[in-house]
């Protein structure tokens, strides 16, 4: 149809093939890294449309050059990387794609409650440096899961399919959001309590909220004092959610007895004295990193972009005002 797109990154071949069958022109960044924000500038100049990662920061700046861009469609469930309202001042779509990383990333919160009650990383790392001579009593013992009290921060879809995946581990189910999940409750006997009792009474807590002014920071040296010394943290959502230098005061003094990381304050920076703690299990943000996930991902941020510029409303509009305007 003419149109001319940008590819801030090299994504699943899927979604490229979608844009390649329906559009004109259609330039992918050759280089595996993020864009500088001049880069990023420059590529998004002439477009009819965007197709952007969580990585980018697309702010004002990027907007202004964005002349005659429709849409941003974004790669990512999560779009804090986007000023939306500048996009939606600007007569610009902004897209997400939610719901086809949901078992994924559930999936990658269990392996690192798992992975942190049972000291898998150190386990590893013993049996590789030679340590092991032979099967010990006293030798690594971590906590239960069984049993354990689960505390879900973010009852939406992600925070649920990690409740689901805790039937076999009988647990209690707590969790805090501003509103009620009643499904949650009928099904899971979850009980919504207020963050400060779920802090304290939870052995594994755990993060599904959207990064938002009011979630940075939601979990703060108070917060972490108010958990229990034998409990957990786990952070698969967005890295400023926590306070990272807060966290590693509490890892470092056993006020918390682990915690598990995808997510970090400054991606890809690691907080000073963070990989040096053994109760701490840090991963490259890789929740959504499965074939099948990111294929879904990059399919449904093709097909975004390309409802946008037909002039249909996109399935996952995140800013429905633009269309009033
Ligand atoms: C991943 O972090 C996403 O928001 O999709």
């Amino acid at each position: 149809m003419g149109w001319n797109i940008f590819v801030t990154r090299m994504i699943p071949q899927p979604g490229i093939d979608i844009l390649q069958k329906q559009c004109e022109r259609v330039d992918i960044n050759p280089e595996d890294r993020v864009l500088s924000k001049e880069e990023l500038i420059d590529g998004v100049k002439g477009r009819d449309g965007v197709l952007c990662l969580l990585t980018d920061t697309i702010d004002e700046d990027v907007f202004e050059a964005a002349r005659g861009v429709r849409i941003f469609a974004n790669h990512a469930v999560g779009f804090n990387n986007i000023d939306v309202e500048a996009a939606t001042r600007h007569g610009i779509m902004v897209t997400n794609t939610p719901g086809v990383l949901t078992d994924a990333t559930a999936d990658l919160t269990w392996a690192l409650i798992l992975a942190v009650a049972r000291r898998i990383v150190e386990s590893d790392s013993y049996a590789r440096a030679g340590k092991y001579k032979g099967w010990g009593p006293l030798l690594l013992l971590g906590e239960s899961v069984a049993g354990a009290t689960l505390g879900i921060v973010g009852a939406g879809r992600i925070g649920t399919a990690v409740v689901e995946r805790s039937a076999g581990f009988k647990m209690n189910i707590l969790y805090a959001d501003t509103g009620r999940n009643e499904a949650l409750e009928k099904n899971w006997k979850a009980k919504r309590v207020d963050l400060e009792k779920l802090l304290k009474e939870s052995d594994f807590v755990t993060l599904h909220v959207p990064l938002l002014p009011e979630t940075t920071h939601l979990i703060g040296s108070r917060e972490l004092g108010l958990m229990k010394k034998s409990g957990f943290l786990i952070n698969t959502c967005r890295g400023p959610v926590v306070d990272e230098k807060a966290l590693v005061e509490a890892l470092r003094t056993g006020q918390i007895a682990g915690a598990g990381l995808d997510v970090y304050e400054n991606e890809p920076l690691l907080e000073s004295g963070l990989a040096d703690l053994d109760n701490a299990v840090l991963l490259p943000h890789i929740g959504s990193a499965t074939v099948k996930a990111r294929t879904k991902m990059a399919v449904m941020a093709a097909e975004n972009l390309i409802a946008g510029l037909k002039g249909k409303r996109p399935h996952n509009l995140v800013n429905p005002d633009v269309l009033r305007e």
